[in-house]
C-alpha cells in the first residue's frame, strides 16, 4: 500500500503514520524528520532548508523532490510506504504522478486551527528517533525521555506560537488545495481528527479498510 497523510501542522500525521506503519509493516517517510536530521547534521540539504523551516515556510519543491526520490529508491519501500507531510504542494503531487508513483489512498486529518494551537504548545519530540508525544494527551512514561530510544525529549523550535500561526497560514494556502487534487483522482479519505488518538486511529483504519 502506498499512502499519505494530509493535514495541518499538528493534525496528527506523524502520530497516525507510526501506528499504521506498525500495523502494515511498511516504512513511514517523513520529510519533516528527514529535513530536521539534515539541519542537525549541517548537510547541503539542511543548510538550504534551515531558514525556511525556522520561519514556518515551505522548503522549495526541488529540494523535497530530490530527497524523496532518493528515499523511495531504497529497498524497504518495495512493499509500500506511508508518506507523512509530503506532498505538500500541487507541484510535489504532480512530481509523484510524473514518476508513476500512484498513491492508493490519501488520508486528510481534519482539525480546526484553535485545537492545533493547543496541541502544538504541548508537543514534545525525540530528535534522535522522531517519536512524538504530548505533555497531557500522549506523555512518554517518565515525561522527559523517549520511550523508544531513551533520548531527552525537546520542544521543536517551530512550535513557538508565532511560527505555528505562519505554518497554519501556509497550510491553508499551499497544502489544502491538494484535497481537491486527490478528490479528483478518487483517492481522498477525510477523517475527523479532533478526537482522542485512539479514536482517530480507528477511523483511519476504517478509511484504509485494514
Ligand atoms: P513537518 O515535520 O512535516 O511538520 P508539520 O506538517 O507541520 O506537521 P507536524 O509534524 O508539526 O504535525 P503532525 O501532523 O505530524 O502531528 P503530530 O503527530 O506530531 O514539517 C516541518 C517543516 O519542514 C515544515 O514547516 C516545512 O518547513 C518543512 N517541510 C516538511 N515537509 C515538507 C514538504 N513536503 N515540502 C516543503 N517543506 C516541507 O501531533 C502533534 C501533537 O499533537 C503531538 O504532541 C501529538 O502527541 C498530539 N496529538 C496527535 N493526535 C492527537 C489527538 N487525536 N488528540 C490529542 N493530541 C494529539
Amino acid at each position: 500500500m502506498k499512502l499519505t497523510f494530509l493535514g495541518a501542522p499538528g493534525a496528527g500525521k506523524g502520530t497516525q503514520a507510526a501506528v499504521v506503519a506498525q500495523k502494515l509493516g511498511i516504512p513511514t517517510i517523513s520529510t519533516g524528520n528527514m529535513l530536521r536530521e539534515a539541519v542537525e547534521a549541517q548537510t547541503e540539504v539542511g543548510l538550504k532548508a534551515k531558514a525556511f523551516m525556522e520561519s514556518g515556510g515551505l522548503v522549495p519543491d526541488d529540494v523535497i523532490i530530490g530527497i524523496l526520490d532518493e528515499r523511495l529508491r531504497k529497498d524497504d519501500c518495495r512493499k509500500g510506504f506511508i508518506l507523512d507531510g509530503v506532498p505538500r504542494t500541487v507541484a510535489q503531487a504532480e512530481a509523484l504522478e510524473t514518476r508513476g508513483i500512484k498513491l492508493d489512498c490519501v488520508v486528510s486529518l481534519e482539525v480546526d486551527d484553535e485545537d492545533i494551537k493547543r496541541r502544538m504548545s504541548g508537543r514534545r519530540v525525540c530528535l534522535k528517533c522522531g517519536a512524538t508525544y504530548h505533555v497531557t494527551d500522549n506523555p512518554s512514561k517518565d515525561g522527559v525521555t523517549c520511550d523508544v530510544c531513551g533520548d531527552k525529549l525537546v520542544q521543536r523550535a517551530d512550535d513557538a506560537p508565532e511560527t505555528v500561526a505562519s505554518r497554519l497560514a501556509v497550510y491553508h494556502e499551499k497544502t489544502e488545495p491538494l484535497k481537491n487534487f486527490y478528490a479528483g483522482l478518487g483517492t481522498l479519505k477525510t477523517v475527523k481528527a479532533d478526537v482522542s488518538i485512539d479514536e482517530v486511529t480507528k477511523a483511519v483504519f476504517a478509511a484504509l479498510g485494514i
